[in-house]
């Protein structure tokens, strides 16, 4: 897929504030800090369209991209962020759940995961309520470039392996990075997929 036009849209706090559309989307989600922007980023192919920051809990809103004006990505704030009070945590889980669980035209969420590190439990915990509410999901693992080609395999095996402890098998699975670009062209190619079904 050519991407030609990417044009923000607005951040939204609630669910019932999205756009009122039937185009089909595609959220980020994952730990705080796992590169959910920078992906959003390298996949559209503009730098900066997305907030990046090394602070995490950057991205507080639901953010919504309109792609080729036929769809949309969907940037969601981090969970699993350390720093932020109950009251934040459970607002964030309020306002996650309601848009997973009530948004029509989203057709995939992509669970980011760090590929630098073992599969956490904040990440087991979101893709088990995931599955228990039958919303359907791939997996993109991050910050490739980061991991030495020799290792690249050990550590997906190993967070696959964690997965599969609670998982009987695996959804769809990106390598990526926001750096090399690695992973744009697979999930261009998914989405485009989804959206001519
Ligand atoms: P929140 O919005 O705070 O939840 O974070 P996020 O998941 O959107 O992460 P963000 O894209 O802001 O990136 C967090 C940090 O990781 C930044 O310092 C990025 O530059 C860095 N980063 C993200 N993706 C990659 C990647 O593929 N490779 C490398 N080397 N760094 C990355
Ligand atoms: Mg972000």
């Amino acid at each position: 897929m050519i991407i030609r036009e990417v044009e923000f849209i607005g951040s939204f706090e609630h669910e019932h504030q999205c756009p009122r559309t039937n185009l089909p989307e595609y959220a980020f989600i994952g730990r705080s800090n796992v590169g959910k922007s920078s992906l959003i980023n390298s996949i559209t192919g503009r730098k900066d369209i997305a907030r990046i920051s090394s602070t995490p809990g950057k991205t507080q809103t639901i953010n919504y991209y309109l792609i080729n004006n036929e769809w949309y990505l969907v940037d969601l704030p981090g969970y699993g962020y350390a720093k932020i009070s109950k009251t934040a945590r459970k607002k964030w889980a309020a306002m996650i759940e309601k848009y997973l669980l009530t948004r029509k035209p989203l057709k995939c969420v992509f669970t980011l995961i760090d590929s630098r590190i073992p599969l956490q439990k904040k990440d087991e915990e979101f893709l088990d309520s995931l599955g228990d509410n039958q919303i359907p999901f791939v997996i993109a693992y991050t910050k490739l470039d980061k991991v030495r080609k020799t290792m690249r395999n050990t550590n997906v095996s190993a967070i696959q392996e964690a997965l599969l402890e609670s998982w009987e098998y695996l959804p769809q699975q990106f390598l990526t990075s926001a750096v090399t670009n690695e992973g744009r062209e697979d999930i261009l190619n998914f989405i485009e997929e989804i959206n001519n079904n």
